[in-house]
């Protein structure tokens, strides 16, 4: 093995020389949705990159060059480029940290079902690190933690290995938190500026030459971790609160006569108006975490609650329950009983045309569906003939529609946005339509005699 270098003891143009010469080696602990595509860039930029992960079988589809990410457009390319040239991947950080002049980590930050964050993955790696990490070595946190963690735990976890590392001293530390939305990847990591805090002024210097190779975007550079990490959190619980606005107007518009969407449309035109959509919740690892992070942290520095934040989950979590309301007044009108009818839940992701079901509705929407004792299909192109929430899902839209007393739009996957109503109500046995995320025609699907409740739309 060649010597590694002592990278924050390099001058700038040392640093640049090694960057551009393909002399820094880099890992990346925490290899899925967005740790996967990050060291794929990485090695792609000629900096040689090794993924770490305890996923053996993610390891070992990589190591047999399958590409895991097949809703990722343009990593399989490079992916094909890079791997076992440029990329290669391991499940031994205890081999490979100790060669690694920066060390990149892209881990999960969930939370539990009482809805507090857990930084497990991180305090766990945390730990490693201290046992690991060799003099001079940079290590740079992606993942979405709530601000002061990385300052009060995260630096921590490291300095308290039998090794005593102290940071800014035996190991520099920053935090680049990764903005990217799932599916346009390639697309965010060519346009979203990133944001770059750390320790010292001199780890910022090295974590934006760096990534300034490694990326085309703007840099910006924060004061310190917790800022760039506030930075993050803000714009996804901003997102979260304008949702559970729109969703709360949604309701309301409903039994005044007025679609969202005709409102939502006119509404753009006013230069200050930054439109949100509203839907049968909001899922995924980041919006709901997001915002319980932020919840979290208001509690730790003694503030009871954040109430705005707060009010908007509430919001948020009850849509599936309207959802549901909305499919028994279809029934209502039906003049059939929701008990032992068939209702197919279009689009399990929890966004369009990703395969992901962190935190989907849909899944809250069918347990709900399981306790009103109806027999629930699913279909979703991207979980075709599998099984999922205890269910086996179908394989083919037409047969699934025909089999099918009413359905309920919950992901608008590009597949769903042609659903013509005429064709839905030939296929179906009662043609109930529940279009939560307002895709079909209103009129048209009034036109044709389907039943239909649109979510924020009024009856015509
Ligand atoms: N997915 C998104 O939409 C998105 C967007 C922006 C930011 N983020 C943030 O990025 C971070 C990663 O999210 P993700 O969606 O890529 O998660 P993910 O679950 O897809 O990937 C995390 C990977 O880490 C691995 N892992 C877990 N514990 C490990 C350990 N101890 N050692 C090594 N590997 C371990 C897992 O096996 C998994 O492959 C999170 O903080 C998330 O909030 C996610």
């Amino acid at each position: 093995m060649e010597q590694k270098l002592k990278i924050m003891q390099l001058n700038n143009r040392e640093l640049i020389e090694s960057i551009q010469s393909g002399n820094i080696r880099v890992c990346i602990i925490g290899i899925g949705r967005i740790g996967l595509p990050t060291a794929l860039s990485f090695a792609n930029s000629g900096l040689p990159t090794i993924g770490i992960d305890i996923n053996s079988k993610l390891i070992e589809m990589i190591n047999s060059k399958i590409f895991p990410l097949k809703d990722e457009p343009g990593y399989d390319v490079i992916f094909e480029k890079v791997i076992h040239e440029k990329f290669h991947v391991s499940t031994k950080i205890e081999d490979i940290v100790p060669n690694s002049d920066v060390i990149v980590l892209s881990l999960p930050t969930p939370m539990d079902k009482n809805n507090i964050p857990d930084y497990s993955a991180l305090l766990s790696v945390g730990k490693q690190l201290g046992e690991l990490l060799t003099k001079d070595s940079l290590v740079i946190v992606e993942s979405t933690v709530e601000p002061g963690f990385i300052e009060n735990e995260f630096i921590k976890s490291i300095e308290s290995s039998e090794k005593n590392l102290v940071a800014g001293k035996d190991f520099a530390i920053g935090v680049c938190p990764e903005t990217a939305n799932p599916g346009q990847i390639m697309n965010d990591f060519e346009k979203l500026p990133r944001l770059v805090g750390s320790i010292n002024d001199e780890t910022t210097n090295v974590i934006m030459k760096i990534y300034k190779h490694v990326f085309t975007v703007d840099l910006i550079p924060m004061p310190n971790c917790k800022t760039a990490n506030a930075v993050k959190l803000t714009t996804n619980v901003f997102r979260d609160l304008n949702i559970a606005f729109v969703n709360e107007l949604a309701i309301l518009f409903e039994k005044v006569g007025i679609d969202i969407m005709t409102v939502l449309e006119a509404a753009k035109s006013k230069y200050n108006f930054q439109v949100h959509y509203a839907g049968p919740g909001v899922g995924g690892p980041c919006l709901p975490v997001n915002s319980y992070q932020m919840i979290n942290l208001a509690k730790k520095m003694g503030l009871n609650t954040l109430k705005s934040v707060e009010t908007a989950r509430i919001i948020n979590e009850s849509m599936p329950n309207h959802v549901i309301n909305l499919l028994h007044d279809a029934f209502v009108e039906s003049g059939k009983s929701l008990e032992n009818s068939n209702v197919l839940i279009l689009g399990i992701s929890y966004k369009p045309d990703v395969k992901d079901i962190q935190i989907t509705p849909a899944e809250t929407i069918i347990e709900k569906l399981k306790n009103l004792k109806t027999n629930i299909l699913i279909y979703d192109p991207y979980f075709k003939s599998t099984n999922i929430f205890d269910l086996e899902t179908e394989s083919s839209l037409i047969e699934a529609l025909q089999k099918s007393d009413a359905l309920i739009i919950v992901t608008a996957h590009k597949e769903f946005h042609n659903l013509d109503p005429i064709f839905l109500k030939s296929k179906m046995k009662n043609a109930i339509v529940i279009d939560s995320k307002c895709i079909i025609n209103q009129q048209a699907a009034k036109d044709s005699g389907l039943i239909y409740r649109g979510l924020g739309r009024g009856k015509i």
